[in-house]
């Protein structure tokens, strides 16, 4: 139990970041742990991102989540990384310690909600990820570390997949594709959606024979009802397809561990947040 009658202060940074569901869950697992701490949310464009940080530090801010775009940003602040986030490139919590330390909590809350909570196996599996972007950065090394028969990246911008591939080679093999590409790659047994395109409301052109009756789709994005890449997925014929709450509220717990030292129980609030949700 926090003594001090001032909370801590928290935050998340992004842009956009109104929609965010963030404080209440940092609420909850405040609540549930008995931690006096404050959560708020810094709408701050890329050309404010640093001010924005360093001025959340200096007022005594202890520690800060990162999201869309400012993930790699984030990363580059930082006199200290996490092994997790030197890998990604990537980092989605940043700790006031004096100086800033940066860790990405993404790709281990990603492999729980999958693995633990949800059940699916990704050992020997044939595992696709669409999108090559920041949220990919994150859930690849995970990916790579759990032994898939094969991880195929597809992405509109080829180069991009590419990076990625370099990127991680000494963490095992990844083929990139384009969409059109997929044609005739037949179904995967995991399919993960890492594009930002149903935040715009868009389904890209993802090719049908992808997703199979028995294929677990998993969207990294989440929203109220099914998210348009869920909706396509039922749509090809998936049976198992859902959105990324499960990982949204794993990263926050494991961003609150290395905050608070306690790890939040995950499955109340999951719970919570998909009656909320209405998924
Ligand atoms: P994030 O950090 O959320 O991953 P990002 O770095 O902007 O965001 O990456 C967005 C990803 O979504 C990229 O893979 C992007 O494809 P490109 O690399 O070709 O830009 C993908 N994406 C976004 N909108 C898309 C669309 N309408 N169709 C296909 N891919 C899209």
């Amino acid at each position: 139990m926090n003594a001090s009658p001032t909370p801590d202060r928290y935050a998340l940074v992004g842009f956009p970041v109104h929609h965010s569901r963030s404080p209440l869950i940092h609420g909850l697992f405040a609540r549930q742990t008995g931690q006096n701490l404050s959560y708020e949310l810094i709408e701050a464009d890329p050309a404010s991102f640093e001010t924005a940080v360093r001025g959340f530090g200096a007022a005594g801010g202890k520690g800060l989540n990162v999201t869309v775009p400012h993930k790699e940003a984030a990363f580059r602040l930082a006199q200290r990384t996490g092994p997790e986030a030197k890998v990604a490139g990537a980092a989605n919590t940043l700790t006031f310690d004096g100086g800033i330390r940066a860790d990405n909590t993404d790709g281990v809350g990603f492999l729980r909600d999958l693995t633990v909570n949800l059940g699916a196996v990704i050992e020997s599996r044939r595992v696709l990820v669409l999108g090559a972007g920041g949220a990919a950065r994150g859930i690849l090394p995970p990916l790579l570390e759990s032994r898939p028969r094969e991880l195929v990246v597809a992405n509109r911008t080829l180069a991009r997949a590419a990076e990625l591939r370099e990127r991680f080679q000494a963490l095992g093999e990844l083929r990139i594709v384009t969409f059109a590409e997929l044609a005739g790659a037949g179904a995967f047994d995991l399919v993960v959606n890492a594009t930002s395109a149903g935040l715009r409301g868009e389904t890209p052109p993802f090719p049908a024979e992808i997703v199979g009756r028995e294929t677990f789709c998993y969207d990294l994005a989440y929203g109220r009802g099914d998210t348009p890449f869920v909706a396509w997925a039922r749509r090809a014929g998936a049976e198992r397809a859902v959105q990324g709450l499960g990982m949204l509220v794993e990263q926050a717990a494991e961003s609150f561990l290395i905050w608070r030292g306690v790890r939040p129980e995950t499955a109340p609030v999951i719970r919570q947040l998909s009656r909320d949700l209405g998924t």
